[in-house]
């Protein structure tokens, strides 16, 4: 029985101290340094956080429109040495010859040794800067217009339609959230976000609550929803869900600076009055411009709204307003800005009234849901 006992005891202390050693191994890989280059930038990072933090700490800014979760794809880069092997998630979002060429999703990997990266040219643009805010007006229920001001030695420059990643740090994380600019890029010491805060969100929440005189720090800019200067002499067709209507907000104030050259029609969808933030500029717009156009709609108006207007999902009003007006004219564009399933019901519609699709351009806000 001793003997027994004797045994079984050896067995515990020899599996204690093997758990031991591993997590004091697992513990000093993690608290060490290794080399990470991208393209030709070499530098010592810190080892065991995510590459996209590690890149971020080198300098190097990735595009990260579902804040890391892996679900957007829009962080490949391709690791030439170092990483260990893509993880379920990459596989899902990865194709097999992506894969096979290396290339992963800089959100899931950890940095745990020595590691080589390639990124595109184009991805290295992105810069970190300080934002001091200015302003945080209410324009509705939950949705805030926060205005920042940049250091005085800084400039932001990016086409309407792209996004800044705000970077709220956490002792053990480095969150980062998608807000599109709302502002037009000529304010380049200066920019705007329209933020819906969401329940329970922790981003959208802090940015509602920050107070005018805090600083922020924000990476971009990013994506490839843009307005580009051809886009001044065609038809447009601008649809907005909801807070959707920020990146449109900044083309609409570019294109009003050139005098709306061509027509541009902006639809705008919202749940109820209280949330169709900036109906009033808009309709004032509409009454200047002869070649803007508005159609604002409700899904679901209050009594008190005392709405007159278009009642329905905005693909419904799109359909119902294209009957009239034509769209199928070559250079004719569309930009679509909110949630997923309004986007997908919206380039129906317009792709059955004639738009090619590769002129139909979008930009989800989803991917964190
Ligand atoms: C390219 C891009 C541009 C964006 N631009 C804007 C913008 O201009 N203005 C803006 O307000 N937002 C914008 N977003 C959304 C924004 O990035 C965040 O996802 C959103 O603010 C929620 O973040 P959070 O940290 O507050 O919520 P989280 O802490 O991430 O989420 C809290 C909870 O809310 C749920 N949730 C997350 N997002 C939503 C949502 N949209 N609706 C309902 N439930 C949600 C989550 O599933 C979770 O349960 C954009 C997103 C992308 C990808
Ligand atoms: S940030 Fe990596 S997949 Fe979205």
């Amino acid at each position: 029985m001793s003997y027994l006992l004797a045994i079984l005891l050896i067995n515990l202390f020899v599996l204690l101290l093997c758990s031991l050693l591993t997590i004091a191994g697992r513990l000093l890989q993690q608290s060490g340094r290794v080399l990470l280059k991208v393209n030709e930038r070499e530098s010592e990072v810190d080892c065991g956080q995510t590459l996209l933090a590690s890149m971020a700490q080198q300098g190097t800014f990735l595009p990260a429109a579902c804040g890391g979760k892996g679900t957007c794809g829009r962080c490949q880069v391709k690791i030439e040495m170092g990483g260990g092997h893509p993880t379920a998630l990459e596989r899902l979002q990865l194709t097999p010859a992506q894969i096979a060429a290396l290339m992963r999703l800089a959100c899931q990997v950890r940095v745990r040794e020595d590691i080589r990266v390639m990124v595109a040219a184009e991805l290295m643009t992105a810069r970190a800067y300080r934002a001091r805010l200015l302003r945080s007006e209410p324009a509705g229920p939950d949705i805030r217009l926060l205005s920042f001001a940049l250091d005085a030695d800084q400039r932001l420059e990016f086409l309407p339609g792209q996004y800044m990643q705000v970077v709220f740090n956490q002792p053990w994380e480095r969150v980062l959230r998608a807000y599109s600019i709302s502002s037009a890029p000529s304010l380049q010491n200066e920019f705007s976000l329209d933020v819906q805060r969401i329940d329970g969100g922790l981003v959208s929440t802090y940015l509602h609550e920050l107070q005018p005189g805090s600083v922020i720090e924000v990476t971009g800019p990013f994506g490839e929803m843009t307005l580009q200067p051809q886009h001044n002499e065609t038809t447009l067709v601008l649809v907005a869900g909801g807070v959707g209507l920020a990146p449109i907000r900044s083309m609409i104030a570019q294109l009003q600076q050139h005098g709306f050259k061509s027509p541009v029609l902006l639809f705008h969808g919202a749940r109820s009055r209280e949330n169709l933030y900036f109906e009033s500029y808009f309709r004032d717009l509409a009454r200047n411009f002869a070649n803007f156009c508005y159609f604002p709609a409700l899904s679901q108006p209050m009594l008190e709204d005392g709405w007159t207007g278009q009642k329905g999902m905005i693909h419904q009003i799109l359909e119902l307003q294209l009957q009239s007006m034509p769209i199928s004219e070559p250079g004719a564009a569309a930009f679509i800005c909110g949630p997923a399933p309004m986007m997908q019901a919206v380039t129906k519609v317009l792709v059955a009234k004639g738009l090619a699709s590769d002129r139909i351009m979008t930009d989800p806000f989803d991917f964190n849901i």
